[in-house]
């Protein structure tokens, strides 16, 4: 998420509502933030610079490849340095150990952070924001809906879903990005609702759009804005949800959908809640997924040797399916491709989409000697983490078989740890071997060459989200 929420939108943001702030800030901060007496009788602020008021080290930041800046940080300061981006003083940490201690060991210690403009957006009781029993509770409803047993029964809805969505590039140049953003807002819709609710999900994607067009905006709520049309977007969508609630009331069938689980008695949430982390969960579901899928397109695209070896893996299983006749995948057969698992695997910790997440520490905390002063932001980054030498040799090489060994307990958190971690990731990891299957057995493509480079978008991702031409295998 980061969050899925996308951390580095979410700073991009935070750039533009507290001018007013500024002076103010400026005032306090320079009086209480760096002024402070040096006797204090507490341990101190870990290593780094703060750059300047208000202003700090944004511009560091920004002027490059955010990753760029971490790594140099990183070299200079060791694995916990102090710095200031967009008003918030920061300390952010890179080291296996201190991740664990944020994330997992400490976690009550450290709270979900979000502008409030995203909160506004997504809704205020989607899950991501939330801490304690509500969040608990939360968690156990998506996880129960997402886990193993759950979606097994979805692999061949899925497939579906992914061989149409091939069909549909056959002989064209497409933008990967995109239309991955299509296949896997699919699949999130897939399980989010089932396959009964067919008549309300267009309305519902239109409404989407234009919430995402005004996600990463200026939050400046006046009419005409990106940002205001937005928010008349997301209303609709709660009327639209309602509408579903509605006539599944009316039928009283059991359904083993999100939707379902978020709708079952014993623990039923308010419509408002439902509507919230419905629209919560195709957020995190859609860009992080599809980020992942355009990344792997490329990192087969540029190593035809990998290609070959999953292609080989993938043809195996197509043959062994021919000769029992079975039609489609089952989920014990994603669960027999190690080479493929591989790629994802090594594809996401190459490419890290989300580099990093946010929390804010709730009380003073001292970890390893350090100060972690209350109110402060904390950022595990996990792309220092997945680029370290000592976690990964080589760490710029793309080379799936440094996966036939497991990595170590929080080296390799491409979906976080602890109290939030992603509870999609099964269906994620699933979703994305069920498209590869189709991609490497029926289908060639060629990158359009001269598409180096990475934007932010806010996800990591190839430049230009990665026009490729696309065939069937002749
Ligand atoms: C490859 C694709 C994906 C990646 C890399 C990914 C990554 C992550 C990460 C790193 C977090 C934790 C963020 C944090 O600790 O601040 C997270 C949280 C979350 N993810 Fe995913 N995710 C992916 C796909 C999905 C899918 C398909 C779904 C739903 C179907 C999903 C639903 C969620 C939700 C609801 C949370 C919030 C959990 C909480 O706050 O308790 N994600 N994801
Ligand atoms: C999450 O943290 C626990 C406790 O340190 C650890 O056992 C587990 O391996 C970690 N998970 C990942 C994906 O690193």
């Amino acid at each position: 998420m980061v969050t899925m929420i996308s951390p580095i939108a979410t700073v991009i943001c935070m750039l533009v509502f507290p001018w007013l702030a500024y002076f103010a800030y400026y005032l306090v901060s320079r009086v209480v933030l760096w002024r402070t007496p040096a006797d204090r009788k507490k341990p101190a602020l870990p290593p780094g610079s703060m750059g300047w008021p208000y202003i700090g080290e944004t511009f560091q930041l920004y002027s490059k490849n955010p990753n760029t800046f971490f790594a140099l940080k990183q070299q200079r300061y060791g694995p916990i340095f102090k710095t200031h981006i967009l008003g918030c003083p920061c300390v952010m940490v890179s080291s296996p150990e201190a991740a664990r201690f944020v994330l997992v060991t400490s976690a009550h210690l450290f709270k979900p952070t979000f502008p409030a403009s995203k909160e506004r957006m997504l809704g205020r009781q989607a899950i991501f924001f939330q801490q304690g029993d509500y969040h608990a509770r939360l968690r156990r409803l998506v996880l129960r809906a997402f886990m193993p047993h759950a979606i097994r029964d979805t692999v061949a809805d899925i497939e579906a879903v992914a061989a149409r969505t091939l069909r549909s590039w056959d002989g064209r140049m497409i933008n990967t990005f995109q239309e991955m953003k299509t296949y896997a807002f699919n699949v999130a819709l897939l399980s989010i609702f089932g396959k009964d609710e067919i008549g309300y999900i267009e309305e519902l994607k239109k409404c989407y759009y234009t919430l995402e067009k005004g996600y990463n905006s200026m939050p400046i709520n006046l009419p005409g804005t990106l940002f205001n049309k937005a928010m008349k977007a997301r209303k609709q969508l709660d009327v639209i949800v309602a509408k579903i609630l509605s006539s599944r009331r009316k039928r009283q069938a059991k359904f083993n959908d999100l939707l379902g689980s978020f709708m079952e008695a014993k623990e039923a949430l308010t419509d408002e809640q439902i509507a919230d982390n419905i629209i919560g969960v195709i957020f995190a579901a859609r860009d992080t997924t599809a980020s992942v899928l355009t990344w792997i397109v490329k990192y087969l695209g540029e190593n035809p040797s990998i290609l070959q070896t999953v292609t080989e893996e993938q043809e195996g299983i197509m043959r062994s399916k021919e000769m029992e006749g079975d039609k489609w995948l089952s989920w014990d057969d994603t669960k027999m491709m190690p080479m493929t698992t591989r790629v994802i695997q090594e594809t996401m910790r190459v490419a890290s989409i989300l580099s990093f997440t946010f929390r804010e520490a709730v009380e003073d905390v001292s970890f390893e000697g350090y100060l972690i002063p209350k109110g402060w932001k904390v950022l595990p980054l996990f792309r220092n983490i997945h680029h370290s030498p000592d976690n990964f040799p080589e760490p710029e090489k793309f080379d799936p078989s440094r996966f036939e060994s497991s990595p170590k307990p929080n080296t390799f958190m491409p979906f976080g740890n602890g109290t939030h971690s992603c509870p999609g990731n099964e269906l994620a990891k699933l979703e994305m071997l069920v498209l590869l299957h189709h991609l490497t057995t029926r289908y060639r493509w060629s990158l359009s060459g001269s598409e180096a480079g990475i934007q932010f978008g806010p996800f990591a991702l190839p430049l230009n989200g990665l026009p490729i031409t696309f065939s069937l295998k002749t």
